[in-house]
């Protein structure tokens, strides 16, 4: 063989091993950044379906087994709703539910135990209902208060303080009809504000009635509602101890001077605090229509503060504290 034809053999030869390399380096690129894995993903029979989440293909794939009848975009809705753990099936109702603002994933296989008992009641209804917890048992399935929701913090038949003692209270000043009573700083101060500015409007003038209860004092008050009007009686207008939000110290029972309990909500202040107390930061915590969702009667007097962004907001979807707390806050 001639010296010209050794060498270009010899360079088809390296061009051919170059080849190889590059060849070999270029596979196990692939591999490494799995884009095998990745064309196989993005070309699955999920990928076209709105509402697709690649992470959760392995899931799809399950849930499509358990349910072979489903169509492949109620797969997807399913899954997304986490069906899979429940191992519940995708159907109308479980959509019709799933629309509602306030639908929680956590609580679907409440809402369908509590559609059966009352079927009612339409999906919204069920929603609301079982957000507050009314599927359960009232001081039976209780837990203690997040204390570290501060101002949020909830006191109801399902929320237990303790012996929880607020570390803010100050006395309500006698010229803002504070009848010596305590409440925290915040709500105190919010209070004047809002005073004022009802004072300024209308002339009126509010008196608080009931503040600040302590563990001992709410006792005491509960035991003499049941000693002159039975349990059942008492129960839907007094907190056991330790279940007020009185003991808080962000509640307050507002009426004027001239105003009863009972007729105060016949008053223009009363209609004047239920247009302007979230401005101030306050909300009407047993509202008239629903109350039943608080587990109290209605009650025109008592007020809760929980700062004017949260007071807004409840004013405005018109919901109550125990709807706003599981949905928002918990
Ligand atoms: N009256 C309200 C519910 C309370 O006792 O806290
Ligand atoms: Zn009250």
């Amino acid at each position: 063989m001639s010296r010209r034809k050794k060498k270009k053999h010899l360079s088809k030869l390296l061009f051919i091993v170059l080849i190889f390399i590059l060849g070999f380096f270029a596979y196990q690129n692939l591999f490494k950044n799995n884009i095998i894995e990745v064309i196989k993903q993005e070309y699955n029979i999920y990928s076209k379906i709105d509402g697709y989440n690649k992470e959760l293909l392995s899931r799809y794939k399950s849930y499509n087994s358990l349910f072979p009848n489903l169509e492949i975009e109620d797969i997807v809705k399913g899954v997304n709703l986490d069906l899979d753990k429940y191992n519940l099936e995708f159907d109308d109702n479980i959509n019709n539910f799933s629309k509602d603002t306030y639908y929680k994933k956590d609580n679907i296989d409440r809402y369908l135990a509590y559609q059966d008992d009352n079927n009612e009641l339409d999906h919204h209804e069920i929603i609301r209902r079982v957000n507050s917890n009314l599927d359960k048992e009232f001081y039976v399935d209780y837990v203690n208060t997040d204390l570290s929701k501060g101002l949020l913090m909830i006191a109801n038949k399902f929320y237990y303080l303790g012996d929880y003692e607020p570390d803010d209270l100050i006395t309500i000043p006698s010229e803002y009809g504070g009848n010596s009573l305590k409440a925290s700083e915040i709500t105190v101060n919010a209070y004047i504000n809002m005073y004022n500015a009802i004072k300024e409007e209308t002339n009126l003038k509010l008196k608080v009635n009931s503040a600040y209860r302590s563990y001992q004092r709410q006792k005491t008050l509960y035991n003499d509602y049941v000693n002159r009007n039975g349990i059942e009686w008492a129960d839907k207008w007094s907190a056991k101890p330790g279940f007020s939000e009185h003991q808080t110290g962000l509640a307050l029972d507002i009426t004027t001077s001239s105003a009863t309990f009972d007729n105060f909500e016949d008053t223009e202040a009363y209609d004047w605090l239920v247009d302007n107390c979230y401005k101030y930061g306050f909300i009407l915590r047993y509202p008239s229509d629903d109350y039943y969702l608080t587990g109290y009667n209605f009650e025109s007097w008592h007020f809760r503060y929980v700062g004017v962004d949260v007071a807004t907001k409840i004013y405005n979807e018109k919901i109550t504290f125990e709807e706003y707390y599981e949905y928002y806050v918990k």
